[in-house]
């Protein structure tokens, strides 16, 4: 999902659009339709987590989305034998490998792949053999994005939990230094940078301005403002902060 010149693409992550249907197990909002409309509201890219519990995204809407979606489709998933699975079939444009556990609300950090790296490799190498390429949701560590660079990651997406969590200005600079200097240090192992987790309208503009940063990844934000303005302008106005950020 290279972005245009320096502007980052938007990849629209409608996970909690599912949220909302699972929430009584209904037909509807359908996150295929939400797809359809982010991509006209100007989306580079979908986005959906397929969790182990299917507490959203079903396999379904995976299958759905690979035969709908115009731009292009990046499955986050867990290092499992079954999401590796499904990928090799489903084929999406790219994976994101994410840790994922079973309590958590949302993805908590990112992937240990200096623990983890036998399993991480074993999937990096599986999808690669099928074609598809592969990102690693890490942490803004340098020790992580060299393991990435290691294991053959074609790129890694950065955390940026933890700058968008910060609140005391001066710790809003420091995790936004680590984003850059991760970014910076990944550039020049030759890994394709992507951004994402917890972003939204207030504190996208200086991520979106570090240069080299492919992709951003959003999803809760862009979710949380459509239910009040509108899919649609959700996206737009996602769009032009992260546009009015580099221009
Ligand atoms: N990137 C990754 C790897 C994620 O796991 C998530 C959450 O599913 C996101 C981006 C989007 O995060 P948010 O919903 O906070 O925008």
């Amino acid at each position: 999902m290279t972005g245009m010149g320096r502007i980052p693409a938007l990849g629209v992550n409608v996970d909690h659009v599912a949220t909302v249907r699972q929430a009584r197990r209904a037909p509807v909002p359908d996150p295929v339709a939400a797809a359809v409309l982010a991509e006209l509201a100007g989306a580079d890219g979908i986005t959906v987590h397929l969790r182990e519990d299917r507490r959203h995204i079903q396999d379904r809407d995976v299958e759905v989305l690979r035969r709908t979606v115009k731009t292009r489709l990046n499955l986050e998933m867990a290092a499992t034998d079954e999401m590796v699975r499904i990928a090799l079939e489903l084929r999406p444009d790219q994976v994101t490998l994410v840790p994922e556990k079973r309590a958590e609300l949302t993805t908590e950090g990112g992937l240990d792949v200096v623990r983890e790296r036998a399993a991480t490799a074993a999937a990096i190498r599986a999808l690669h053999e099928g074609g598809v390429p592969v990102f690693l949701f890490v942490d803004p560590d340098p020790a992580q994005l060299d393991a990435s660079r290691e294991l053959g990651a074609s790129g890694v997406e950065i955390h940026t939990g933890t700058y968008c969590d910060a609140r005391e200005p001066t710790l809003v600079v420091r995790e936004l230094g680590r984003v850059r200097d991760a970014t910076s240090h990944a550039l020049g192992l030759g890994l394709e940078v992507h951004a994402g987790h917890g972003l939204d309208y207030q504190n996208v503009g200086p991520v979106a301005a570090i240069p080299g940063v492919a992709e951003l990844n959003i999803g809760h934000s862009i979710v949380a403002r459509a239910v009040l303005v509108g899919l649609e302008r959700a996206v737009a106005e996602m769009a032009g902060r992260i546009r009015a950020a580099v221009l």
